[in-house]
């Protein structure tokens, strides 16, 4: 600055700017000793200028960071350049208390430092002058805009979480749309198989009679060769039997007519599921036991577990349900012969435990089984129609959806919970009386 030539008065002006201006300014030398130290800091720190020339800085702050301050310091010193400090990274430099209200969670002033090289004389640094500006305003406007960020955040969040709950509501509804088309057209195939198959299935009887019959005539022919006089003619049916291979002929037959009957059995099972799963054949609603309905079952399916699983049983005392018994007992065997299907063999026997319980109007029935578990993609699929993870031949993939089905029907949910590689546990839930939970 040039001294205009009322330099005194220049200096006057200088001297009460830098004193009243409402920013921090202090300087100290290169051993720390305070040169300058104007109103705001005292007024901040509660330190006059007169305590403060020419004492030691760490002396009189002790609380300052003094290793990483003095090693700032000193840079400003040797490479004559400045130097600052912001209050993101370093709230304060001086533990000043603040005027704001307490609400913005802020414990003192925030502080942006800067640090400038002062050549008094010749080109050395011999001071270096410090400005500490009041940053408080600035981070407690930052604190709400972080804390709304934080709430738009959480609100973004509860919207996805929303997203996904459609997203199911919606695959939910896609599912009991794709239940009920699959269904009519079960029932359609359903019907139009069993009318060929039932007359395939008489025929085949038939043939079984006939080739019997036949056979037994052909026998005895054969008897009675030895009594052809004529050579020629008996030759030629040598020759025929040689040809046509009849003795295979005499055992094939049957076998093959036997397989035939095993595979048309195959297709009329399938064609049953078909019509189960449709609700072809609807049943009367009735009161009944689920417990003994439980038992009834795994008699029926004891052949398939006996060897491969021990039982265990554990029934609550269940309120009589009113309910379609031989549907519902259709999804226990469901269960059951999947859980047998899920345990590994090579691991020795398995347990299926069986549990009953109530609560409120509900009543549950769970199998639970220590076999090979499902993935969340299966648990995921494990309703939709002809999913299955079985080997051809042996799952159609029909038995759980058949299942839904049917516990929809009766207002009521099958749970899936699963540990893949350790266990699964389904739980069958209907209402104790199907009325009063559907007016509701
Ligand atoms: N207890 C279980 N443990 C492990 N996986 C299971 C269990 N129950 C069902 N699953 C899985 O769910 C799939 C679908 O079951 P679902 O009963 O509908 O068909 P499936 O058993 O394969 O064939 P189906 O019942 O028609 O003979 C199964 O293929 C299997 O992967
Ligand atoms: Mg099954």
């Amino acid at each position: 600055m040039q001294a205009s030539p009322d330099s005194s008065q220049s200096l006057a002006l200088l001297e009460f700017l830098v004193d009243r201006i409402d920013v921090g300014v202090f300087a100290v030398d290169r051993s720390g000793a305070v040169a300058l130290w104007n109103r705001f800091m005292a007024v901040h720190s509660g330190k006059s200028s007169a305590d403060m020339l020419g004492q030691n800085l760490f002396t009189m702050f002790p609380e300052l960071p003094r290793r990483w301050l003095e090693k700032k310091l000193e840079s400003v010193f040797v490479l004559g350049n400045s130097a600052f400090t912001l209050w993101e990274q370093r709230p304060y430099l001086f533990r000043f208390p603040h005027n704001r209200p307490i609400t913005g969670g802020i414990d003192a002033m925030r502080q942006n430092v800067t640090f400038l090289p002062l050549r008094v004389a010749g080109s050395e640094v011999s001071l270096v002058c410090g400005t500490v500006f009041d940053y408080t305003d600035t981070a407690l406007v930052d604190g709400r805009r972080q804390e709304a960020i934080a709430a738009l955040r959480g609100e973004k969040d509860a919207q996805a979480e929303l997203i996904v709950k459609l997203e199911e509501a919606q695959n939910q509804l896609l599912q009991s749309e794709k239940m009920a088309s699959i269904g009519q057209l079960a029932a359609g195939v359903a019907h139009e198989i069993n009318n060929p198959v039932g007359f395939v299935s008489s025929n085949l009887g038939t043939l079984k009679t006939y080739c019997e019959q036949m056979l037994q005539l052909i026998a005895a022919y054969q008897a009675a060769e030895t009594q052809i006089s004529d050579l020629p003619m008996r030759a030629t049916i040598t020759d025929l039997k040689q040809a046509l291979d009849l003795d295979f002929i005499r055992e094939d037959l049957p076998l093959l007519i036997s397989e035939s009957a095993e595979g048309l059995l195959r297709v009329k099972t399938i064609v049953q599921n078909l019509k189960d799963f449709s609700h072809v054949d609807e049943t009367e609603w009735q009161y009944a036991d689920l417990n003994a309905g439980l038992d009834s079952t795994l008699n029926v399916v004891w052949n398939e577990v006996k060897y491969k699983a021990t039982v265990e049983k554990n029934y609550g005392r269940l309120p009589l349900v009113e309910c379609l018994a031989s549907q519902l007992n259709q999804v226990f065997m469901n269960l059951i012969i999947n859980a047998v299907q899920a345990l590994d063999e090579s691991k020795g026997m398995g347990t299926i435990k069986l549990s009953t319980g109530c609560q409120d109007e509900w009543v549950w029935v769970e199998v639970e089984d220590n076999g090979r578990g499902m993935s969340e993609e299966v648990q995921r699929r494990i309703f939709e129609p002809f999913f299955t993870t079985k080997p051809v031949g042996k799952g159609t993939g029909l038995g759980m959806s058949l299942s839904y089905n049917i516990v929809r029907k009766h207002n009521g949910r099958i749970e899936v919970c699963s540990l893949p590689g350790e266990w699964t546990r389904l739980r069958v839930w209907v209402t104790v009386d199907r009325r009063r939970v559907a007016e509701t």
